[in-house]
């Protein structure tokens, strides 16, 4: 066996140990990047096994985790969903005034949930009434939990990341200095729409999550499963289920599927889905 699949396979069994991500066969390259990257950053003196051995000790786990979580996202990011929770969902809290409990299962940096703020907000206004919002949003990742919460982002006004029904001015202040591509700003949330949003650490791989069961209204999975083995896609699923109310909405990425649930939903559009009885 050679030194780089020792210890390629040694990085995918604690990762597995400490976050259920599976990796698959040909990350070698990213596994190789990202072990230098956590050795310049946790500026460990031994070589790669010693941090390695460090890390399955209980050292350096958070920055372990941190380097291979891949955190892409972008607000609204598939904006079929957020069109569903404003024109669908939150009218009927608008209209009954009951408070809405929304989750954000897997928020990396922000964007997704700020994005579901946004469009609670929108929908208020269409609706001319208060909408009474929670909003919590977690990840496994500590880096991008603080970037969330700090809420400064690059802003190109090219980009074509909002949707028509969003003006970022509304929701964003713009901040002084230009970052390095010179058509980019970069822009920060404002207070009104931070308050909104609770981030904290949460790992979904953990036995079980510290929610009430039947609690939220709205749960976001999305672009995080596919990161997992089907069978503890399936066992996530359940967990996460178990946690939504009946009548509630649970929104997955493009490539994850409900898998073991699907007797226990309806499906009303792309990666929509109403659950309409308990899983036990
Ligand atoms: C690709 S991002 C997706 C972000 C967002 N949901 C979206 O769709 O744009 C995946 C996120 O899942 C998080 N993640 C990976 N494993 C996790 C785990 N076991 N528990 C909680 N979050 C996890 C990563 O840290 C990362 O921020």
């Amino acid at each position: 066996m050679s030194d780089n699949k020792h210890l390629h396979d040694r990085v995918k069994s604690i990762l597995y140990s400490l976050t259920g991500i599976t990796l698959s066969e040909n990350k070698d390259i990213m596994i190789a990047n990202r072990l230098h990257k956590l050795k310049r950053d946790t500026k460990y003196a031994g070589d790669i096994e010693e941090l390695l051995d460090a890390v399955e000790e209980g050292e350096h786990t958070i920055e372990f985790i941190n380097s291979f979580t891949t955190n892409k996202t972008h607000f609204f990011r598939e904006d079929f969903h957020f069109t569903d929770l404003k024109n669908r969902v939150l009218p009927e809290f608008a209209k009954s005034g009951n408070q809405i409990k929304l989750y954000c299962s897997a928020s990396s940096t922000g964007e997704e949930p700020y994005s579901m703020a946004m469009t609670i907000l929108e929908a208020a206004e269409e609706c001319g009434r208060n909408i009474n919002a929670t909003i919590l949003a977690t990840d496994i990742d500590t880096n991008v939990l603080q970037y969330a919460a700090n809420g400064v982002y690059r802003y190109s006004k090219s980009s074509k990341e909002f949707p028509s029904w969003i003006k970022p001015q509304k929701y964003f202040k713009k901040r002084v200095q230009k970052t390095l591509a010179s058509e980019e700003i970069l822009i920060k949330v404002k207070p009104e729409l931070q308050k909104m949003v609770t981030f904290k650490v949460m790992n979904l791989n953990d036995k079980s999550y510290p929610y009430n069961k039947n609690y939220f209204d709205v749960i976001f999975c999305r672009n995080v499963l596919i990161y997992f083995s089907n069978e503890d896609q399936n066992k996530i699923l359940k967990k996460l289920f178990s946690h939504l109310k009946i009548g509630g909405t649970l929104y997955l990425g493009h490539s994850e599927n409900p898998q073991d649930l699907i007797s226990y939903v309806d499906r009303i559009g792309q990666n929509i889905f109403i659950k309409t009885k308990d899983f036990y």
